[in-house]
């Protein structure tokens, strides 16, 4: 068969399965998808910060030009890390990356070895699936958020472990028990590796995220949190110790082969932790959207995730069906995009509804109703009630 055929053969066969992926550009509809839960990425105002910053560092570059380890480097760069570990992040040091995938990707390839166990929630990002993929170490899943079943698993293995775990989980919305999960960690001599990308911004103080706003920070071995979602911009670092940072510059394979990030996207992200320090009452705001929605969907007496973050998952079985009313959202004007199996678990498909600041409650209202809507002319609802 040749290349062509393959591929046809290949995307027929998602299609019959109804799991093709399309690339679609949804505009003037309620935003209920995007990462942008604090409203930065189209904020006039942080969009003249980081213009006017740009013009007065004078920078007259583009491009960095090259890897870190190359040409890449830059003072600003360097500026960039040492006010996110020491005005945010509360670490020794952060090290800057292109985006969340590639952080996550860095730490858990190269830093857990043969012999070694990477303990993973069941429902961690792709990120860090492809990354413990790609070490040699030995890798176990626990099930979602329950420590007496990660416990009973350390018993059985010997070697160094590691336990890569969200602050908030990207599909579902709940919280890590990270308090709990520090305190076993420390136990068995364990490490965490914790993704901090859909709470950066959105918890703790100046946006630090949820270990920081938890106070366990320091007991964390690696942090790594994304500028992608509620910091409106682009990027991601890893917080952690000055050793682990050298450690990453120098075996990190997604760090050391690829073009360091642009001047610009530096700028940007500084400028929008800076926003944020003067904005900070956004996380508030967010939060009463959240109990807002949180009030009126309990009406609708629908099974949802257990989440009290920006995002809520509402289970509808079913790649076709879950289509189906995202669909009919969509011609209601309300962005809300249908989560279908492989990217979840089959019989796990959902609506996944991001909550933002700039949600209005009559935007809430008006989503509840379609739901509302779809529930009574679907004998579905039966599967959907608690
Ligand atoms: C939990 C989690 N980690 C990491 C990433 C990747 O971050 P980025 O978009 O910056 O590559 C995502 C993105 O969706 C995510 O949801």
């Amino acid at each position: 068969m040749d290349l062509e055929s393959w591929i046809e053969q290949a995307l027929q066969l998602r299609s019959e399965k109804g799991t093709l992926r399309n690339l679609s550009i949804s505009e003037n509809k309620i935003d209920f998808v995007s990462n942008d839960y604090l409203g930065l990425a189209q904020s006039e105002k942080l969009y003249q910060l980081i213009e006017e910053k740009y013009k007065q560092l004078q920078l007259h570059r583009n491009g960095s030009t090259g890897s870190r380890l190359l040409a890449g480097n830059s003072a600003l760069a360097d500026e960039i890390e040492s006010y996110l570990a020491k005005k945010i992040f509360k670490s020794e040091k952060t090290l800057l990356f292109n985006s969340g995938y590639t952080a996550n990707l860095a730490v858990l390839s190269c830093i857990p070895q043969k012999g070694d166990v990477i303990f993973y929630d069941e429902l961690v990002h792709a990120c860090m699936h492809d990354g413990a993929r790609l070490s040699k170490a030995d890798r176990i899943s626990f099930k979602h958020n329950d420590l007496i079943d990660l416990e009973s698993k350390f018993d059985k293995h010997i070697g160094r472990k590691f336990i890569a775990v969200e602050s908030i989980y990207s599909m579902d919305g709940d919280q890590c028990p990270l308090v709990e999960l520090v305190a076993l960690a420390k136990k068995y001599n364990a490490s965490i590796i914790l993704d901090e990308a859909h709470s950066t911004g959105s918890y703790g103080e100046n946006g630090s995220g949820l270990a920081c706003a938890l106070g366990v920070a320091s007991q964390i071995d690696i942090r790594i949190y994304t500028f992608g979602k509620a910091m409106g911009v682009h990027g991601a670092c890893v917080a952690g110790s000055e050793v682990l940072t050298h450690y990453l510059i120098n075996f990190a394979r997604p760090f050391i082969y690829t073009t360091a990030p642009t001047p610009h996207s530096l700028i940007s992200i500084q400028c929008a932790f800076e926003f944020l320090r003067q904005e900070i009452s956004l996380q508030q705001k967010l939060k009463s959207n959240i109990n807002y929605f949180l009030n009126q969907f309990e009406k609708l007496k629908w099974k949802k995730s257990p989440s009290n973050s920006a995002i809520q998952s509402i289970l509808i079985k079913g790649n076709e069906e879950v289509k189906l009313l995202a669909a009919q959202l969509q011609d209601a004007g309300l962005d809300c995009r249908a989560i279908r199996s492989p990217t979840v678990k089959i019989g796990t498909e959902r609506i996944r509804i991001c909550l933002h600041t700039s949600n209005t409650n009559e935007d809430i209202d008006k989503l509840i109703l379609r739901l509302h809507e779809y529930s009574i002319s679907k004998s579905v609802i039966k599967e959907l009630e608690p």
